[in-house]
């Protein structure tokens, strides 16, 4: 990912667990990212993992004691607490949750959060059924209205065997939190309504015209607009994500209805993103049985009708909000982009090449921006750090233009 953190002084705070060990990549996210990072390992962290890793991966100092006196000497606890920009504890385990929700100041790390101002995250680790005990949710709640931010955890496969809800998220979903609660607040107040994945056009109960849009573009922008203070809607073609937390998802299945649920809303949205790979045509009626090959050499003749354009319908509505296009091209990328910007009368458009090894179902992309007077190109990155460069790049143009208003 790009610098979501740069320049970032984080406090990684890691306690005793087998997750522990994930601590060691997540140190290295985080300068990935940009951040300086200074370790602490409790006691119980140190059993699991070594000081040397995490002193190597970060490239400081490991603090593991209150009492070690040399470390106090070069920068005390106090000074740490000072310092740091960000405190982050991953993994954190049942009793650290215990001690900081009591407040206890018993070894290093808990006394370091007590004196520190700094915003504090905690990412838990523990088998599901620590999780799930009340005594832990209670100690949650009590965290939270202190304004912890609690990251994860995930659900699956733990090291016990166990399957449920207390996997620690993973390292690259941890920076991505962390760089989340940092994102400008460039979009506050606004109203984003955002279009994503394929829609599926039914030929009969069991068959239909789809495409292989994953949706994963969408998903990430309705999750950066909603980073970016805005108050978020996604219509959803049929894919296969969860949905991020604090946003409204609308789910449909075809082009009609990806178009009934969006001009319901378009007329109250202050932008409208349309990532969705709207299928372009439809059959012109849908069979109510299954289609029977009844003879094997005849081939088979469907009847398509063209979908409404969804994009081009938003962007005529008299009172329209900010309008924002997708093109998928596999070749001319940017000639067809500016032809669809023009046609379909956009304030931007995204463009990104598709086809063998980039575009869909993948996890990183490239962009290239269009808007009438500009164009910029966005590098390979990870979909949520492209989403962030759009949501900061849709922020800055409708702010230009209330600015020429
Ligand atoms: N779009 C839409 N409704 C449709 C078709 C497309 O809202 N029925 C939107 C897509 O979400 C995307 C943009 O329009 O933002 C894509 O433009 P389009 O010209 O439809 O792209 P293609 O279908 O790829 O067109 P072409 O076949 O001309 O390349």
């Amino acid at each position: 990912m790009s610098h979501a953190l740069a320049g970032l002084r984080v406090l990684l705070g890691v306690s005793g667990g087998i997750a522990a060990y994930k601590g060691a990549e997540l140190v290295r996210r985080l300068r990935d990212a940009g951040a300086q990072v200074r370790v602490v390992l409790t006691e119980n962290a140190a059993r699991f993992v070594t000081p040397l890793t995490f002193q190597a991966l970060s490239g400081n100092p490991v603090r593991t004691s209150l009492w070690d006196e040399s470390a106090e000497a070069a920068m005390g606890h106090i000074e740490l607490a000072r310092w740091a920009d960000e405190v982050l504890i991953a993994p954190a385990s049942a009793d650290l949750i215990a001690r900081l929700a009591q407040g206890q100041a018993d070894e290093l790390l808990t006394t370091l959060c007590l004196a520190c101002a700094a915003p504090l995250s905690i990412a838990p680790a523990m088998n599901q059924q620590m999780w799930a005990h009340a005594a832990t949710q209670a100690n949650l709640v009590t965290l939270r209205a202190r304004g912890v931010r609690v990251f994860g955890p995930g659900v699956g496969e733990q090291a016990c065997g166990d399957v449920g809800s207390g996997r620690l998220l993973e390292p690259g979903e941890i920076v991505e939190a962390l760089a989340a609660t940092r994102a400008p607040r460039v979009l506050a107040g606004t109203r984003v309504l955002v279009t994503a994945g394929p829609t599926f056009e039914d030929i009969d109960p069991v068959r239909f015209i789809g495409n292989r849009s994953s949706g994963r573009m969408g998903f990430a922008i309705a999750a950066a607009a909603r980073d970016a203070g805005a108050q978020v809607t996604l219509v959803a073609g049929p894919v296969n994500l969860s949905t991020p937390a604090g946003i409204e998802r609308v789910d449909v299945r075809s082009a009609q209805q990806m178009h009934a649920a969006v001009l319901a809303r378009a007329a109250g949205a202050d932008v409208f993103i349309s990532t969705a790979a709207v299928g372009d045509f439809r059959p012109a009626s849908v069979a109510s049985q299954k289609l029977k090959k009844t003879d094997r050499n005849s081939g088979l003749t469907l009847d398509l009708v063209q979908n409404p354009d969804i994009l081009a319908e938003v962007a005529d509505l008299p009172q329209r909000p900010f309008v924002v296009g997708f093109a998928a091209e596999t070749h001319d990328v940017e000639a067809y982009a500016r032809a669809k910007l023009e046609r379909k009368n956009l304030d931007l458009i995204a463009a990104n090449q598709v086809g063998e090894g980039c575009g869909f179902e993948r996890d990183d992309n490239a962009l290239l921006l269009i808007w009438p007077g500009g164009r910029q190109e966005l590098a390979t990155a990870s979909k949520l750090t492209l989403a962030r460069d759009l949501v900061a790049h849709i922020a800055h143009l409708r702010a230009a233009r209330g600015a020429a208003a």
